[in-house]
C-alpha cells in the first residue's frame, strides 16, 4: 500500500504511527514490530468483529512502500471518550459510568478461540529481566491460584480506546491486547492506566466498576502486582516504570 497524501496523523507513539485516511484507519509500525503482533492484532480484531462487539472492522494486513507493516480498519466517525473527560470534566462521572458498562458488556461476550489471558500474563511475567527469579515466581503463584475465567477481555481498556460514535454508539478500538479471562485483571489493568495517568480517577473507576459488576475489590486488588509487572514488559517506557515496579513491590507481598 501507498499511503495517500491526504492522510492525517491521529497518534505517535514509540513503534507506529496512526493515519486517517477518510474512510479508513490505517496504524503503520515500524521495523522493529514483528509481523506476527500485527497479524495478531488483526486476528483478535477479527475475532471480536465475529463475536458482535461495536468494533471498528479488520479490513487488511499489509506492507507500506518504504515503511513498516500496517493494519488498516475501518474508520468509526467521531470523538473518544477520553476527549470527551477532557474537554467537559464536569461530566466526567457521566462518562466514567458509561465507560464501566460498557466494560462490563464487553466482559459478557465470549470468543473461544482468542488467547488466554492466564498464558499472556505468565509469558509476560517470564519475560521481565528487571525482575529477580523469585519475584517471577511469586506474581507466577498467585496468577495460578487465580479463578479461570474465559469472559472476553479488552487488557488496555481506556478512555483513548472508546469512541463515542457520531451515531450516539460506543465503540472500542485497540484490540492488540485481548484474551479471554478474568473480568477483574481487566479491571485491575483499567484502573493501573488511570493511577499512571491520575489517583483520584482511578479510585473512581475502581469504586464503580466493583459497584456496578458486584466484584469485590479485593478481588481486583490481588491482580494488580500481575499486571503491573505485564504492563512492564509492554516496555511503553518513560517515568512510569518506577510507579510499576512500586506497584509490583507494595501488592506483591499483600
Ligand atoms: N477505527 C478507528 N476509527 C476512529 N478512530 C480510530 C480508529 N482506530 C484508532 N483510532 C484513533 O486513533 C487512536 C490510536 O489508535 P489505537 O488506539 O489503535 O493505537 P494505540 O493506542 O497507539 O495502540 P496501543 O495502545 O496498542 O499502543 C485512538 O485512540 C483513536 O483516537
Ligand atoms: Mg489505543
Amino acid at each position: 500500500m501507498i499511503l495517500p497524501d491526504t492522510k492525517v496523523e491521529l497518534a505517535r507513539r514509540g513503534n507506529k504511527v496512526v493515519y486517517d485516511l477518510g474512510d479508513k484507519i490505517v496504524k503503520v509500525f515500524n521495523e522493529t514490530k514483528p509481523v506476527s503482533d500485527v497479524f495478531n492484532e488483526a486476528l483478535n480484531l477479527a475475532r471480536i468483529n465475529e463475536c458482535g462487539i461495536r468494533s471498528p472492522r479488520a479490513l487488511e494486513v499489509t506492507q507500506i512502500e518504504d515503511g513498516g507493516w500496517a493494519l488498516v480498519t475501518s474508520k468509526v466517525p467521531g470523538t473518544t471518550l477520553a476527549e470527551k473527560m477532557v474537554a467537559e470534566p464536569a461530566r466526567f462521572y457521566e462518562y466514567l459510568e458509561q465507560f464501566v458498562d460498557l466494560q462490563i458488556e464487553i466482559h459478557s461476550f465470549r470468543s473461544p478461540l482468542l488467547p488466554r489471558q492466564r498464558d499472556k500474563y505468565a509469558r509476560m511475567i517470564n519475560s521481565l529481566e528487571e525482575l529477580n527469579a523469585s519475584t517471577r515466581y511469586d506474581l507466577l503463584q498467585r496468577l495460578d491460584g487465580m479463578k479461570l475465567e474465559t469472559n472476553v477481555c479488552h487488557g488496555d481498556f481506556n478512555p483513548t480506546n472508546v469512541i463515542v460514535g457520531d451515531d450516539g454508539q460506543l465503540y472500542v478500538c485497540d484490540w492488540a491486547h485481548a484474551t479471554q479471562g478474568a473480568p477483574a485483571a481487566d479491571a485491575a489493568m483499567t484502573y493501573l492506566l488511570f493511577a499512571l495517568q491520575d489517583k483520584q480517577q482511578a479510585d473512581a473507576y475502581l469504586e464503580l466498576y466493583c459497584d456496578r459488576a458486584d466484584e469485590p475489590v479485593q478481588i481486583v486488588r490481588s491482580y494488580l502486582s500481575i499486571v503491573a509487572a505485564s504492563e512492564l514488559a509492554r516496555k511503553r517506557g518513560g517515568a512510569n516504570d518506577e510507579f510499576l515496579m512500586s506497584c509490583i513491590d507494595v501488592f506483591d507481598y499483600q
